[in-house]
């Protein structure tokens, strides 16, 4: 089988290389998958530029989001059957529950990723797809859509039907938050570093867009206009927080996703800001297997399909990556199964 490998030598998307492996055979408790796309998110390019805070495997197959088919399965699986079309959960082995060290394995960096023809998996470490969706469509979950779903879910209250939720740029975390919110009721507001994207995320169902070079300080001229917002997914980083946290509802909440920018700035709290604020700044980490199934249950009730930037053919991985890199996306970038 032809897959990508993390190798030592090189530097950034140089270290993605191109293998021929034999096919593995699942053992009593393994399900083997034939991929047929992976995406990609921002801790793929960390990974491959020594930036992520959990060190790879050696030789490791990257990508956490990949989706295919059950083509093989070990004596002793049951929750798959040959035929099942999958998708890999990021924590592998968090189930439920509480984060802890004893789970902290990842698909794509620890553990054996997507990047490849077939993906050897642990029956715990998938979850079953969406019918409605394409092969294209079920790659882009896996990380993203979990994020934002644990993003609006993981907190001690799930916004209401009429709340404010502002989503930051236009990337997969934030179009899949705007999409989730607007599934639960909740009014969004999006800022984008690029106006000629506010028609789009107006399509997408963003109720009020603010492009931020025309608006520096959008915080306030939010905070005006929705009376403030309940709860902001912060995907922008040391780049937006200040004005976040200026658009924030009294007891808003602020779910930080990034904490330090690609030039290693990190998030600072403006103290005479968040003096007159009693918002909450909380932080979620994906989330486990059970937050994937829940998400993807509600993206099958609603035949919710995400948004797809771009696809590139698996021969194609790095030109993928350096297309993500370069940061000027709107939704997904999907690779296509080799
Ligand atoms: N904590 C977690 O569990 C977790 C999980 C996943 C991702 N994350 C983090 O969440 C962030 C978003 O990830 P992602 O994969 O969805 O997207 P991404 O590729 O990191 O974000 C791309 C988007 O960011 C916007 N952007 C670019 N430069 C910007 C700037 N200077 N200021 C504000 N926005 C800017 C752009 O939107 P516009 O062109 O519309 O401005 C672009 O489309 C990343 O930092 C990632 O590390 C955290």
């Amino acid at each position: 089988m032809r897959n990508y490998r993390l190798q030592e030598r090189g530097e950034g998307i140089d270290r993605l290389a191109l293998r021929e492996d034999a096919v593995p055979q699942p053992s009593p408790y393994q399900i083997l998958v034939r991929v047929r796309a992976t995406s990609l998110n921002r801790r793929d390019t960390m990974i491959l530029n020594g930036t992520y805070p959990l060190p790879p495997r050696p030789g490791v197959i990257p990508l956490s989001d990949g989706a295919g088919e059950v083509v093989a399965v070990g004596d002793a699986v049951r929750r798959f059957a040959v035929g099942d079309r999958v998708t890999g959960s990021y924590f592998a082995r968090w189930i439920d529950g509480r984060l802890h060290p004893g789970v902290i394995d990842q698909l794509g960096c620890t553990l054996d990723g997507m990047l490849g023809e077939y993906a050897l998996l642990d029956e715990q470490w998938a979850a079953r797809l969406p019918d409605h969706l394409s092969w294209h469509e079920a790659a882009t979950f896996t990380c993203a859509g979990l994020t934002a779903w644990s993003a609006l879910t993981g907190g001690a209250e799930i916004p209401k039907p009429g709340q404010w939720v502002l989503t930051i740029g236009s990337g997969g975390v934030a179009l899949f938050a705007l999409q989730f919110a607007k599934l639960m009721g909740c009014r969004v507001a999006a800022v984008t570093s690029r106006g000629e994207k506010a028609d789009r995320l107006r399509a997408l169902g963003a109720d009020l867009v603010i492009a931020t070079p025309v608006t520096p300080e959008w915080g306030m001229k939010l905070r005006e206009a929705t009376g403030g917002i309940d709860l902001v997914v912060e995907t922008g980083g040391p780049a937006t927080f200040p004005q976040s946290l200026i658009a924030s509802a009294l007891y808003g909440r602020i779910v930080l996703l990034t904490v330090q920018d690609q030039k290693g700035r990190s998030v600072e709290i403006p103290g005479a800001v968040y003096q007159r604020s009693l918002a909450t700044i909380s932080r979620v980490f994906v989330g486990s297997r059970n937050g994937l199934e829940a998400m993807l249950a509600a993206v099958a009730t609603h035949r919710l399909k995400p948004v797809i930037d771009r696809v590139f053919p698996f021969a194609e991985a790095h030109e993928a990556y350096r297309h993500f890199q370069q940061g000027d996306v709107f939704g997904k970038v999907v690779i296509d199964g080799a």
